[in-house]
């Protein structure tokens, strides 16, 4: 098995920088195989590490399901208010690379979002090509008119500003001034923007589901890790 540096271990998973893993193993905080470890510089396998008493978290990578609730934005730009960041363990974000969310949902937006340290899987959940499906419930200031059905289904819908139509998406009216929406794409605010060009204000939006993933069993802010898929 490969051996690391400890203080590269330490760092690369977010307990401190490599700077700050000298103090760490002085103060007899990491153990490599049963044994005070000595030296930060040290290559040792990662799966002998423990520290304060805790294998490694996560060596394979961090795949979170968070339940995103209303109130909080995907980026870390703090000019923007509170973060879904900030309803995670910190140490995630000191990893590296640092989590970041697969795609993004509108600070009012809720539902599921997916928190990853995997490049890899963002890159092909976020690409139209692999047509993950992203259920949308959706609130609206009025009924929705029947024939958008075959409008959003038509793979000819152009949103303003736009050259590329959308790709064809499906749209069922669940009840009273509520409708379903299933993407298979994520452009810019997509669903308010095809609502509003039909003359249509969204009220409400719930993701509540992207690809196989659903926010059963998880109240809003709450979390879970997943495995990370092969
Ligand atoms: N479409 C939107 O308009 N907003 C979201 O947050 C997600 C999809």
């Amino acid at each position: 098995m490969a051996r690391h540096r400890i203080d590269q271990i330490l760092s690369r998973h977010g307990y401190c920088s490599r700077s700050e893993a000298r103090g760490w193993v002085k103060s007899g905080r990491v153990f490599v195989a049963g044994e005070r470890a000595r030296d930060s510089g040290e290559r040792v396998e990662l799966t002998e590490v423990r520290i304060d008493g805790e294998p490694v978290e996560r060596p394979e990578g961090i795949l979170c399901l968070l339940h995103k609730p209303a109130g909080f934005v995907c980026s870390r730009d703090e000019r923007e208010g509170a973060n879904v960041f900030d309803l995670l363990p910190e140490r995630w974000s000191h990893r590296n690379p640092p989590v970041t969310t697969v795609g993004r949902l509108d600070k009012d937006t809720t539902g599921v979002l997916l928190v990853t340290d995997e490049g890899g899987l963002v890159q092909r959940w976020t690409s139209p090509r692999h047509k993950v499906p992203k259920v949308y419930e959706v609130v609206l200031d009025r009924d929705p008119d029947p024939s958008l059905v075959d409008l959003f289904a038509s793979g000819t819908f152009l949103l303003n500003g736009e050259e590329d139509p959308c790709l064809p998406a499906r749209l069922e009216i669940t009840g009273p001034c509520a409708a379903r929406v299933e993407l298979i794409e994520g452009r810019y605010h997509q669903v308010k923007r095809m609502f509003h060009s039909q003359g249509l204000e969204v009220l409400s939006l719930h993701r509540s589901r992207f690809g196989e993933f659903t926010t059963d069993g998880l109240a809003p802010g709450e979390w879970k890790l997943l495995p990370m898929p092969s």
